[in-house]
Parts: structure tokens; sequence; C-alpha cells
């Protein structure tokens, strides 16, 4: 083929290119040159490689009948290292290169033109760069496995791949690619499996997607993450398992009905809103989904028992329980979807009560009835939703300035109450609606709107802003008035209908949710018994009384070498059990501490049995012993974090880096979002301090000490008679009324921050009594910002990326720690700012991937099968090739 396409050419050419034309043809006689020169770049050579006998012999080669020229080559997990040479491509016949799991590294070579490729597998070595052209017209390819080559440069997935039509599965996961998913799926009628998990792509999902033929689908843990609306997935019917978790995808789920073997569906961790479509409860293989860490709104969502699910705390669902919202809720949910869920609503409408401080809502007096929709200017798209209509009381309906398209709903010329409706400037189109004289209706700049009509010229003329109160007797829309009331009776109808039929399927999940419930929960104690430590007795529902000879012999009879720590009530001790379980033993003496040490032994046994969290100390068990009364810990051996702020020299310990600082606020919080939502029983834990947060080897913390946990008695708040906490770590209206709310946890966790950013204890007597509350003097250095930097713990010494970082923890704090409770935020939120900056911290590493929270949502049963899903998914992270 070579000759003949030299024959057109000139001389010069020819005897230029002669060398290179030889080795063409010699290699094409022989793959023998290629596979020594392969054979001298691995070390050490692959078991039954050798120079001195034929290529074909070798181990795991094959060659075609010739054997001159080689089909395959399998070198898989072989202890390999070394590089491939750029001659491989010189393998004409090569149809099966399989090089995982080994240690190869430098640059990839080139495979283009390798036209009988079939199946490459490059995954787990060390490869440097993926070279250009890399894997263009192999147009047989149908396996290609890249996935765990952390080392490779950054690369693109290249669009020529659409030259390879027969691919089936594309891996590459943890792979270093950036830039676009491109819109090549058109290209590819059999492919089934697409990996591209734990990487830096962007941009959003291709259109060509749609009608593909995927089934299994990976793209969660990019670094930035992918973004845009998942509606093309709707189209995808052969999807079985979507991965899409650690993204930035926003808007509404899609109706997956059409996707009938989706049975795994991981959409947690990313900025989802809306309410999610009743299909999705109903897809019949669906066995395991996550939602946590989005911003869905709407009825809580209920799947059958057979489905595994974990919620999150941060959604913003109407109610915490399955269940239809609040009427007037659920008007504004539909008014929201016609807008596509924006975030700035999901972020603001959340609960059951839309006169509760929802963004650019107001309500009557009373707070009853939505009066006012302000939402001009919001750089909406999407329509008007007539579902406006059902709100009844409205009077102003303020749009203007935004980018809505669609036709004025005429059913809003129906509401009684309406004196504004305001939509200027969009991008509306159709009729133009006729309202009452009493209505102020603007909607000039518009320039689709009433297009057909004759009166377009009049914007903003609509009605005079006098009230010509009911008697109007509008002549102007009795033209159209009967075919008008003719679809008002139309849409009610439907409208009623469909409400019934809510209704009447809600009540009947609840129902059936119900039943489940009660086997869910006999399971749960069943698990519960059988997972305990064989050596400690099961006590009452899985609470465990230890004897007071284990605790005895575990802490060496109490004996003062294993003394952790001394608190309010009582002396903790280090224990080991005889299985090598390390303890924590609180002993307290019920005659030195009165009643107040009974109430909080009390307290903490009954907060520690109902609440189990990765962030929360684990209570073990307990003992009564005489007056004495014991509770046994997890033991945390790296002690508690204000060791760490404050008195690390004299211990001896490496001063916390800003990365292990920020994961340790992360965790506290996780921690204590998790306390204040539970569902049931939501707590407040009242004693947020650094002491009371304890770290574990890998200085991951968990919140300790619930001697002083209260329940949040639903929404509101208690009042207490008798102040506790800690000084420097009270909230102001705690101290000043005994108000408590959850808030009083988010101001302590705000001082926390504060002490966790400079260094400095919440209260420091030994400085200047204008410096010596933290609070106070942090505000007055924040005044200037250029102090910030001075106040910063000095052991620190920020680089400009820290410091980034750092700022926004101030912030942050700040916000935790403003006066007005209601101003501070709620943990959800802290987690959602906290988690991102931690992230950017931590490796990529996929074993350690985060961004999971228990939570109140899962039972025991989900809580075990969330700690398998962790390795389990870390072990499915390797593609299984053969
Ligand atoms: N689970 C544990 N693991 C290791 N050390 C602990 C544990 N619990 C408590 N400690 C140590 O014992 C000290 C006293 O604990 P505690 O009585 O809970 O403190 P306080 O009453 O001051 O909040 C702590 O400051 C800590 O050093
Ligand atoms: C490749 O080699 C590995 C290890 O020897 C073996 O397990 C695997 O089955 C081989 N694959 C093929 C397709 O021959
Ligand atoms: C593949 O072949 C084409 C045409 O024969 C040639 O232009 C191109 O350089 C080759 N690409 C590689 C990477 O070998
Ligand atoms: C990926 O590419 C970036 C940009 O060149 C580089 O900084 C990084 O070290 C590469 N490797 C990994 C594992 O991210
Ligand atoms: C990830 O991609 C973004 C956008 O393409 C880029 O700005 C960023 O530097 C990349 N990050 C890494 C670590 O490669
Ligand atoms: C409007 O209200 C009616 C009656 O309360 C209800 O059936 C219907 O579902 C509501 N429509 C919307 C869009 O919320
Ligand atoms: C609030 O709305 C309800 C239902 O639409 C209506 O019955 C009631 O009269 C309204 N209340 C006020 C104060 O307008
Ligand atoms: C308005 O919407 C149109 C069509 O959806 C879009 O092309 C345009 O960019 C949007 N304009 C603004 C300002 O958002
Ligand atoms: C569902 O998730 C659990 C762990 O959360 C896992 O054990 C199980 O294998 C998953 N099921 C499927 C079908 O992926």
């Amino acid at each position: 083929m070579a000759t003949h396409a030299t024959h057109h050419h000139h001389r010069s050419f020819l005897l230029r290119f002669l060398p290179f034309l030889t080795l063409l043809l010699l290699s094409a006689a022989d793959d023998s040159d290629v596979m020594l020169k392969l054979l001298s770049s691995l070390s050490p050579a692959p078991s039954g490689w050798s120079s001195s006998t034929p290529f074909c012999n070798w181990n795991s080669v094959r060659c075609d009948f010739t054997s001159s020229f080689v089909t395959a080559i399998n070198l898989s997990s072989t202890g390999i290292s070394g590089t491939l040479p750029p001659e491989v491509n010189q393998l004409s016949q090569l149809q099966f290169l399989a090089l995982q799991k080994n240690s190869l590294t430098g640059p990839l070579p080139s495979f283009g033109n390798m036209t009988s490729l079939q199946q490459i597998y490059l995954d787990n070595n060390g490869f440097s760069s993926v070279p250009n052209n890399f894997l263009v017209g192999l147009i047989n390819l149908q396996t290609f496995s890249i996935s765990d080559n952390i080392n490779l440069g950054p690369w693109e997935i290249p669009t020529y791949l659409t030259e390879s039509r027969n691919l089936v599965a594309f891996y590459a996961s943890n792979a270093n690619i950036t830039g676009i998913i491109p819109d090549i799926f058109g290209s590819f009628p059999n492919l089934q499996n697409l990996r591209l998990s734990y990487n830096n792509l962007t941009g959003s999902l291709p259109g060509s997607f749609s009608g593909s033929e995927i089934q299994n689908l990976w793209l969660n843990n990019q670094r930035v993450g992918l973004s845009g609306r998942i509606d093309v997935l709707a189209s995808m019917t052969q999807l079985a398992q979507v991965w899409l978790h650690a993204n930035a995808f926003s808007g509404a789920i899609p109706d997956f009905s059409n996707c009938k073997n989706l049975f795994d569906l991981q959409l947690r961790d990313n900025r989802f809103t809306g309410v999610l479509p009743p299909s999705l409860m109903n897809l019949p293989k669906l066995l395991n989904i996550t939602l946590q860490n989005n911003k869905f709104q709407g009825p809580y969502p209920l799947f059958p028992i057979t489905v595994s699910v974990i919620m999150g705390t941060t959604d913003s669902f109407c109610l915490d329980r399955p269940g239809p919202c609040d009427p007037q809720v659920s008007t504004l949910l539909d008014v929201a979807g016609a807008l596509g869920y924006p975030m700035s609503l999901a972020e603001s409408w959340g609960g059951n009560n839309a006169c509760q401080d929802w963004r650019f809502i107001n309500c009557d007096s009373l707070g009853r009835n939505v009066t006012i929709v302000n939402m001009g200017r919001q750089g909406f798209s999407g329509s008007i939703s007539p579902a406006f209509a059902n709100l009844t009381s409205l009077k102003n309906l303020v749009l203007n300035d935004n980018n809505l398209t669609g036709m004025i709903p005429p059913l809003l010329t129906t509401l009684p109450e309406l004196q504004i409706f305001y939509v200027s400037n969009n991008n509306l189109s159709g009729p133009i609606p006729v309202f009452p004289p009493s209505v102020k209706f603007m909607y000039d700049g518009n320039l689709l709107l009433g297009r057909n009509d004759r009166e377009s010229s009049g914007g903003g003329s609509g009605g005079a802003p006098g009230t010509s109160p009911g008697n109007g007797d509008g002549s102007s829309s009795r033209t159209s008035g009967q075919s008008n009331s003719v679809g008002i009776i139309a849409g009610v109808i439907v409208v009623v209908v469909v409400f019934v039929g809510v209704v009447l399927f809600v009540l009947y999940k609840c129902y059936v949710k119900r039943k489940h419930k009660r086997v869910g929960r006999v399971e749960e104690s069943q698990r519960q018994g059988n997972s305990d430590h064989s050596e400690i007795p099961v006590f009452k529902g899985g609470n465990v009384m230890i004897s007071i000879q284990v605790l005895r012999q575990a802490t060496n009879n109490f004996s003062k070498e294993n003394v952790l720590g001394r608190g309010g009530f009582g002396v903790v001790y280090k224990g080991e059990l005889h299985g090598g379980t390390k303890i924590a033993v609180k002993r307290m003496e019920t005659g030195a501490t009165g009643i107040k040490g009974m109430k909080e032994f009390q307290a903490e046994i009954a907060v520690l049995t109902k609440v189990r969290h990765r962030h929360l100390v684990a209570l073990l068990g307990y003992c009564i012993n005489g007056n004495e009364r014991l509770l046994v810990y997890e033991y945390m051996p790296q002690g508690t974090l204000g060791q760490h702020l404050f008195q690390w020299q004299e211990l001896c310990y490496q001063p916390l880096t800003w990365k292990q600082r920020l994961i340790i606020a992360l965790d506290v919080a996780r921690g204590v979002e998790y306390l204040h939502s539970l569902a049931q029983q939501s707590f407040i834990h009242r004693d947020l301090k650094p002491s009371n947060i304890l770290l574990s080897d890998d200085m991951r913390a968990k919140v300790a000490d619930f001697g002083l946990v209260k329940n949040a008695p639903d929404g509101n708040y208690s009042v207490e008679t008798r102040l506790a906490g800690t000084f420097g770590y009270l909230a102001p209206e705690y101290t000043a009324t005994g108000r408590v709310t959850t808030k009083v946890d988010v101001y302590a966790f705000g001082v926390v921050l504060m002490e966790i950013i400079t260094g400095r204890k919440a209260v420091d007597e030994t400085v200047s009594e204008e410096r010596s509350h933290l609070v106070t003097w942090f505000r007055m250095v924040l005044i200037n910002k250029d102090n910030l930097r001075k106040s910063i713990d000095p052991i620190l010494d920020p680089d400009d990326e820290t410091y980034e970082s750092i700022c926004k923890v101030v912030s942050l704090a700040s916000r935790c720690t403003v006066r007005k409770p209601t101003q501070r935020p709620d943990m959800g939120h802290v987690v959602s700012i906290l988690g991102p900056l931690a992230e950017r911290w931590k490796p990529s590493k996929p074993e350690e991937d985060d961004a999971y929270g228990m939570d109140r949502h899962m039972s025991l049963r989900q809580r075990w099968q969330a700690d398998e899903e962790i390795t389990l998914s870390a072990e499915l992270w390797r593609p299984r090739t053969f």
C-alpha cells in the first residue's frame, strides 16, 4: 500500500522517506523488532519473555496463523514497570492489549491507526501523558480502559473518537481528564458503559446522550463539577446505574419513567432543586438512591420498602415526613416549577409555611395568605404559572425585568384582590389578557405580547391606578368572555379532579408507609442485637450495661496513670477491654455531684442512645455501682480540639494545619447538624466548645459531652430558668432571656470557628479586658479588614490560597455569631459552606470520599448499608475488566 501511494510522488521525496519506508516494510514482515523493543523497555522482563525465543512463544502473547504478527498481549497484573515504546503502534494485527494493574510509567504511545485493536486496558498504572491523536482511527475499538492513572497530565476526551463506532465501554475514571464531555454520543450505537468519575470534567451533559444506549453511567466526583440540568437522561432508556454525585448539577429531577432498568441512582451532593417527580418513587427496578445535600422541595418522598434511600438534612421539603404540602406552598412550588426551580427559590422556600420568611413573598397581617409576590429583576426564565390564580388573596404580582416567556395565563384575570400586575420587560407572548379596571397592569417591553392583537401599543396603560370598584362591568372583556369562562370552568374541574387524586394517592402512600415502618423497626432491633460487641452484654434495645468489674479491669482499677482528664462532673479514665477495644470511662459520684450530676448522667444516656453519627462520640455503655455512675465511650486517642489549639506546645503536638482545622470544623458541623435535624426529636447541644470536640488518630473530630443536651421543642424555643453552658460561648439571647434554640449551638460553633482561626481562647483571662472576650475582640478587629491577617493564628502563616479560605471561614464565623438568632445560618447551611472549602484541601483519593453524612432519615439498617457502600464503592472503583 505504501509503495502504491508513492508511485505518484517525486523521486526526491521517495529518497527522503526511504529509511522510514524500509522500517515500515521490515516491521510489516514481522513484529519481532517491536516486540524486542517492548521487552527491553519493561522491567523486570515479563516471565517467559526472552530475546532468545520467538516472540510468539512468549507467555501471554498470541500470534496469528503465520506466527509473524502479534494479535494479543496480556500482561495484566504482572508486576512490571517501565515504559511503552512508541513503536507499539506498529503492531498492525494487534487486537487485544491488556497492561492494567502494573507500574508502567512514562508517556503513552499513540495507538493511532491500529485498525485491528479492539480492546485496550491501561488502567491502574502510572502513565504520565496522553499523546495527540492517541486513539485516532481505531475503527474496531470496543473497550478502552485508562482509569486510575493519577499521574496523567491533563487531557480531554477527543472528538475523533467518533471513528470508533463499535465502542462498547469507555472507562476513564480518575485519569485527570479536563474539559467538557464532547457531544459525540450519537456515534456509538453500542456504547453501554461510560465511566468518567473523579476527573475534572466541566460543562453540561451533552445533548447526544439522548437516545444513547448507555446502561452504566459514572460521572461522579468531578473536581469543579459538571453542571446544568440532567433532563437528557430521561431519554436514555437503557440506563441502569447512574452516578452523578458530587457535581454541580442543578434543576429538577426529570421523569425517569422510560428508564425501566434503572436500579441505582446517585444524586447526592449536587445542586438539584424542585419537587421529586412521583415517577421516581415508582421506578420498577430501583434499589438504591441517594438524594442528600441537594435542595429538593415539595412533598417528602416516599419510596417502596425495597428501595434503599439516603435522604439529606439540607433539603427544603415542606415536611420532614411524607404527606401533602400546605396548598399555598404547593401553589408556590408550581410557580417555582414554571421558572425551572431556580436555586434562589429553593434556598429560601423551605418548610410548610409560605408566610414564614420566604423570599419575594409577603402575607396578610395574620401571616396566613400570600398578598404580594415580588420577583422583579431576578434573572428568572421560564413561564408564569397559572397556579398564581390559586393565591386568591394576591394583591401585587410583580415579575418585571426577567426573561419570562410563554403566555400570560388567562386565569390570572380571576384573581379577586389583584391590584398590581407588573410584567414589563420580559419575553412574553400570546394575547394580552383583559383585567378588571381596578388592576394596574403593566406589560410594556414584551415584544411578542399581543402581536396579533390590534391593541399592542398600549404598554403600561392597562388600567387607571385610581380604583374604580367592582362595577366596571368590563365591556372590553365581553367579546372573549364566554370562551374564557368555559376555559376557566374546565380548568377548575381538571384542577379539582387532580387535587382529589393527589390526596387519595398520598393517603394511600401514607398507609403503605406506616405498614412498612413497622416492619423496618423490627429489622432494626434485630440487627442491633447481632452487631454488638460480644464482650459486652446486651441490654434493652441496644443500650449496654457494663459491670463495674469489667471497668475496673479495663482501667487498671481506675489508676492515676489512666486519667485522661477531669470534667465538671468527674474524672475520665482510659481503658482497654479484653478484646482490645480502647474505651474512655467517665466516672461520677453522685455524692459529690448531687442531683445535677445524676441529671447529666441520665441526660447523656438518654441522648446518646438515641443518636448515632460518625461525628458524635459513641456511647458504648454505662454502669451503675452504688453511688457511682459511669459512662463508657469510644476512646478518642488524640484528645480534644482545645488541647491541639491552645496547648500543643506543652503537649508536644504538631500544630494543626489549616486543612486539618477545616476538616475538624466540618466534622463538628455535620455532627451538630445531625443533632439538630433528627426527625422524631431534635437536640440542642448547649455546650459546644473545643474541649468537647474529640479527635481520632487521623484528626477527624467527634462532638462529645451530651450532659446539657436539650430536646428542641419543634420549631419553638424553650425558656431556661438556669443558665447552662460555658462563658464565652453563650449566645446573647440565651444569657439575656434564657431562650434556647438550635441557634444557640450555631453561635457557639461560630465562637469555635473564631478560636480555630485565631488560636485564641473564647475567654482569655491572661490578656487585657478589651481583648479577653474573643467574639467582641474579633468583631472589633474585623472592622478594618487589613487587621485580619494579624489576628490569624500566627502558626498558620497562610499562603494566598489558605488566606482566601480563612477569609471565607471568618465571614462564616461572623454570621454564626450575629446578635439576632434568626439571622444566624442553620447548621445545614454551615455544612454547605464548609464542605466545599474542606473538599478543596483534601486529596482526590476516591476512598476518602467523605461527602457522605449519616443522617436523620437513615434507619440503622440504612446506616449499615451506607457503611458498606463506602467500602463497596471503593472496591467497585477499579473497573473489573477480566
Ligand atoms: N472519649 C474520650 N476519649 C479520650 N479522651 C476523653 C474522652 N472523653 C473525655 N476525654 C478527656 O477527658 C476530659 C474531660 O472530659 P469531660 O468530663 O467530658 O469534660 P467536660 O466536662 O470538661 O466537658 C476531656 O477534656 C478529654 O481530655
Ligand atoms: C490476562 O491475564 C490475567 C492474569 O494472568 C488473567 O487473569 C486474565 O484472564 C487474562 N485475560 C485474558 C482475556 O486472557
Ligand atoms: C493515521 O493515518 C493517517 C492517514 O493514513 C495519517 O495521516 C496519520 O498521520 C496517521 N496517524 C497516526 C497517529 O499515525
Ligand atoms: C492533573 O493535572 C493537573 C494540571 O496539570 C496537575 O496539577 C495534577 O497534578 C495532575 N494530576 C492529578 C492527580 O490531578
Ligand atoms: C479543573 O478545571 C477547571 C476548569 O476547566 C480549571 O480552572 C481548574 O484549574 C482545573 N483544576 C485542576 C486541579 O486541574
Ligand atoms: C389550586 O387550588 C385548587 C383548589 O384548592 C387545587 O385543587 C389545585 O391543585 C390548585 N392548583 C395548583 C396549580 O396549585
Ligand atoms: C385566606 O384564604 C382563604 C382560602 O383562600 C380564605 O378562605 C380566607 O378568607 C383568606 N383570609 C383572608 C384574611 O383573606
Ligand atoms: C433569555 O432567554 C433566552 C432564551 O431562553 C436566552 O437565549 C437568553 O440568553 C436569556 N437572556 C437572559 C438575559 O437571561
Ligand atoms: C445498594 O447499596 C447498598 C449499600 O448502600 C449496597 O450494599 C448494594 O449492593 C447496593 N445495591 C445495588 C443494586 O447497587
